[in-house]
């Protein structure tokens, strides 16, 4: 795709670490994406995933018909252990530094391993920030909007394979469950959903109880012989090594970068397995974050934003079977049309 507009990497002046911001596109909009606080073998992977990440982000706003750009922010802590208090709020502030410099190209929000109070923080230093805590006028927690948009994209799915759009009897494995995963798992239980789920952290074993679902180890939930494998934690689970290994009929879920590469897309279409690409379904929390603060839409109108991803994924599913392309390439085209339109000097034909 298009390359980056702009990269920062700046060391912070008060915890030394390097604050990577990547600005992808502004070609529809000015650019938005999360701040990523996570643990990398190396900065430069850190720097790698923040190019990556940020690149989806413009996918996504693109292909949900968004005027926004995608951004993404990474910092790549030291060690293993979470970062102390203290030095938590130096980072934040040395990121809050850099966004500022920014001058409104970009915003953050929440991201793996952030929350709405990490937001509260930045935005005592620049209101470039989505998802500060509803007290502080801001949309608070975005992950049950990006649980709501991922079952919108999970009903598509199930139409289109099943019939029907209920997640009533359907298996479903969900890997992951964090804030984002364990939303979704609760709103697919509710419905009557066959659930079967895990999460690196045993803790998870108390939400599988409680939603009646089966538990299975970290690592054999790629193989579990389901209808619809839900990727809800971190990326690349998908590689050549572990599609051959799947048992389900359809990867979907809101886990951001799930391919280990790009080609994984054809191995899982050549499987006949249907792969909605993650920006996609993980839209929900960006969706309804940008238009409520952002766009100053209702919360009924923002909400109607986030359910609008099952029209956009059956669009996408019908586009990728008339033309016999993955879904991620008919996403690809789409994202690809709506930037180059908007990016057409004015006047132009
Ligand atoms: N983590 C969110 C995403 O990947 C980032 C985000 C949420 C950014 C809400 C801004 C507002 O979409």
């Amino acid at each position: 795709m298009l390359h980056h507009e702009q990269v920062v990497i700046h060391t912070g002046e008060r915890s030394g670490l390097p604050v990577m911001v990547a600005i992808h596109s502004t070609a529809l909009g000015p650019a938005a994406g999360g701040l990523r606080l996570w643990h990398y073998p190396d900065w430069r992977d850190g720097l790698a995933d923040a190019l990556r990440l940020s690149a989806a982000m413009t996918a996504k706003f693109a292909v949900a018909g968004l005027p926004g750009g995608g951004g993404k922010t990474v910092v790549v802590l030291p060690g293993r252990g979470e970062l102390d208090p203290r030095r938590r709020r130096d980072v934040l502030r040395d990121v809050a530094d850099v966004i500022a410099s920014l001058g409104g190209r970009y915003a953050t929000g929440p991201d793996v391993g952030t929350g709405p109070d990490d937001m509260a923080l930045i935005g005592e230093t620049t209101p470039y920030v989505f998802c500060r805590p509803a007290r502080l006028g801001g949309s608070g927690d975005s992950s049950p909007h990006t649980a709501r948009g991922s079952l919108a994209a999970l009903r598509a799915v199930g139409r289109r394979l099943y019939g029907t759009a209920s997640m009533k009897g359907l298996r479903l494995a969900v890997m992951g469950l964090g804030r984002v995963g364990a939303g979704l798992a609760r709103l697919l239980a509710a419905e009557g959903a066959a659930l079967t789920v895990t999460d690196i952290d045993p803790a998870g074993r108390g939400i599988a109880d409680e939603l009646g679902a089966l538990w299975c180890p970290p690592d054999g939930i790629l193989a579990a012989d389901v209808d619809i494998l839900v990727p809800a934690a971190l990326g690349s689970v998908l590689t050549k090594q572990t599609v051959p290994e799947l048992r389900c009929r359809a990867v979907v879920g809101p886990a951001n970068n799930q391919l280990a590469s790009p080609d994984v897309a054809d191995l899982l279409h050549h499987r006949g397995i249907v792969w909605v690409p993650d920006h996609v379904v993980s839209a929900g929390g960006v969706i309804n974050a940008v238009s409520t603060e952002l766009h100053r839409v209702g919360a009924d109108r923002a909400q109607a934003r986030v359910l609008a991803i099952e029209t956009t994924v059956d669009e996408l599913l019908d586009t990728a079977h008339r033309h016999g392309r993955t879904p991620a390439r008919a996403a690809e085209e789409l994202a690809l049309r709506r930037l180059r339109g908007a990016s057409a000097p004015a006047g132009s034909p």
